[in-house]
């Protein structure tokens, strides 16, 4: 199975031989990788009927029925989940999965990739008592992504760790991104608007000097 540079990475968060809660599934690709990979077992969940019927003739041309669950549903209702699980959110943004995490029991590792807002989903998970323990910056098909690993347990952050991400913070790569995105942005903002170019321009120069 030839799975994305993105989904790759996804997988290598997660724990070997844990069951995957994959919220989300879609094409269920990650299920049937980490089935193969990872001796994992899974419970693949979609709110989309077409996907999730996809999902299943994916499922039955690798045979692994016996391995992967699938279930049409919103989020995790309906699902019991186990401390132990790995529940799995990659591909949606940052509020749907707010909204998934804050209505449901939750495992205690979430493995997450958002389309968006990620200052704000670090916060709002920190804050439903999780810590970041592992991030992943990459760069796929021309697009970024953000692959954060938490786990339950409580840990101090400062304003930079929500922003940038407490390990990400100290990723060359990250930073030179971030750094590229400011300037573009800088360059596009009109020379009258004074305060706002001061603002992006304070920004790089914090970035440089974190
Ligand atoms: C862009 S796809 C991502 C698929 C896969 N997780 C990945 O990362 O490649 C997003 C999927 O999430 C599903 N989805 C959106 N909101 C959902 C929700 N509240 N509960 C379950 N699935 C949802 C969509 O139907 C779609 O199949």
């Amino acid at each position: 199975m030839n799975l994305s540079k993105r989904l790759q990475a996804v997988a290598t968060l997660v724990d070997i031989k844990a069951r995957v809660i994959d919220v989300g599934c879609d094409h269920a690709y990650i299920d049937i990788y980490l089935t193969l990979n990872n001796d994992n077992k899974c419970i693949a969940t979609d709110i989309n009927k077409n996907a999730l019927e996809i999902a299943k003739k994916n499922i039955k041309k690798y045979d692994l029925e016996n391995k992967i669950e699938t279930k049409l549903t919103n989020g995790l209702t309906d699902i019991k989940v186990k401390d132990k699980d790995n529940i799995v959110i990659s591909g949606m943004g940052t509020f749907t999965i707010l909204e998934i995490l804050k209505t449901n029991k939750l495992s205690n590792t979430l493995i997450i990739s958002s389309n968006n807002n990620i200052d704000i989903l670090r916060r709002e998970v920190i804050n439903l008592g999780y810590y970041i323990d592992s991030e992943i910056f990459l760069i796929d098909k021309n697009k970024p992504y953000i692959i954060i690993k938490f786990i339950k347990g409580i840990k101090k952050y400062n304003k930079i760790d929500i922003l940038l991400g407490p390990i990400l913070k100290n990723n060359i790569e990250y930073k030179k991104y971030i750094i590229k995105k400011y300037k573009n942005i800088l360059n596009n903002i009109s020379k009258k608007k004074i305060l706002l170019r001061l603002k992006y321009k304070l920004m790089i120069l914090g970035l440089k000097l974190v």
